[in-house]
């Protein structure tokens, strides 16, 4: 797909290949914003040592400026650059799942600008596991500042037409890689304190994050959340929402409750709500006046489709989607984050 070129319009044209890369650097370089694939979610980057280019991703985004941004980095080598003091688990981490979806916390290097981490004393890094995102960060040098190519709250882009529905007008590129193969973003994990703290599960399983710690991370508890002071400020209780209104149930309870919703006539227009099903396989005795969006399939899949769908869901119009969750295990754990977020968020 090609987007119009800044000389036709204030459209970000959507480039790939060699050209678009070198293309993404020169933009990079001059102080602007490109959008790029990781295998999480797609990311909008700018140069993390440039604080001007860095301050207009929070304007693209409209991103309250203390939310401190991930610095994505090629390879392990610039670590040095951005964090000091890193502890011993880090580098277990890092060889274990680097390239891939982690990002560590750690505490930051002193020339690392205050716009990247919010004035705060640590930094996020992360290793992105995507060519595209590879071959850019490889060509481009430096780190890249970048937090997911969404318009601050709501859910992230998966595509590079995502992106652009996004984010038209307030990006200057956006490099095509294809769908995500995650779907969801990174783990981040606190390693600034005695022990590891998963503050956002994500693309590395707890399960896995264990075997190479030999020991069970803690988890972020829910108190801190929703609360601009939170530990981890973007992690906020409502997030990574559609416009449609999420609401999370077990596959039991999924059918009656969507013929609940759907008696729940207007008595001013005649109309009753347009309702949805997002689960991961087909669910029995769901009422033929609802929509049911194509299942999701096992864990990861549904971590690779959820984003989609749930734009899926607001393109069609519903008011209501009904998710049935995967279990709580595996990057499964992820998933139900999100739902969970997305459903507080369309009830606040
Ligand atoms: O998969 C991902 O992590 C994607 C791709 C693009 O890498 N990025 C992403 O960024 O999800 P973002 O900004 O949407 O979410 C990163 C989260 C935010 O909640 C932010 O507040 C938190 O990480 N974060 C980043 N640096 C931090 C820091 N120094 N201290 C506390 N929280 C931090
Ligand atoms: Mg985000």
């Amino acid at each position: 797909m090609v987007g119009d070129d800044a000389e036709t319009g204030d459209d970000a044209a959507i480039v790939d290949g060699e050209a678009g890369l070198d293309r993404a650097v020169a933009v990079l370089r001059d102080g602007g914003l490109v959008a790029f694939p990781t295998e999480t979610v797609y990311g909008l980057g700018a140069d993390a040592a440039a604080p001007d280019a860095v301050a207009s991703i929070f304007t693209a985004k409209g991103r309250p400026p203390t939310h401190p941004l991930i610095v994505h980095l090629g390879d392990l080598e610039a670590l040095d650059q951005w964090a000091e003091r890193v502890p011993p688990e880090a580098h277990l981490l890092a060889d274990a799942f680097w390239p891939g979806p982690l990002t560590m916390l750690l505490w930051r290097a002193p020339d690392v600008p205050d716009v990247v981490t919010g004035g705060r004393p640590t930094v996020g890094v992360r290793v992105p596991d995507h060519p595209v995102a590879r071959a850019l960060l490889t060509r481009f040098g430096g780190g890249v500042a970048a937090p997911s190519a969404n318009r601050f709250g709501r859910v992230s882009p998966t595509t590079a037409a995502h992106v652009l529905s996004e984010l038209r007008g307030h990006v200057d590129l956006i490099l095509d890689g294809g769908p995500c193969e995650v779907g969801v973003e990174s783990t981040i994990v606190d390693l600034t304190g005695a022990e590891a703290v998963v503050l956002r599960p994500g693309g590395v399983s707890t399960e896995r994050l264990a075997e190479v710690l030999g020991r069970e991370p803690a988890a972020a508890t829910d108190a801190p959340r929703g609360s601009v002071g939170a530990r981890a400020p973007g992690m906020l209780a409502a997030h990574y929402a559609p416009r449609a209104r999420v609401e999370v149930l077990d596959e039991d309870a999924a059918a009656a409750r969507i013929a609940t919703l759907l008696a729940a006539t207007d008595p001013a227009t005649g109309h009753g709500p347009a309702v949805g099903l997002l689960a991961p396989g087909a669910i029995d005795g769901v009422a033929t006046d609802a929509v049911v969006l194509e299942p999701v399939g096992p864990p990861p899949d549904y971590a690779r489709l959820l984003y989609a769908r749930l734009r899926q869901a607001d393109r069609l119009g519903l008011d209501v989607v009904v998710c049935v969750p995967p279990p709580a295990a595996g990057i499964g754990v992820a998933v139900r984050d999100r739902l969970r977020r997305a459903a507080q968020s369309s009830v606040s």
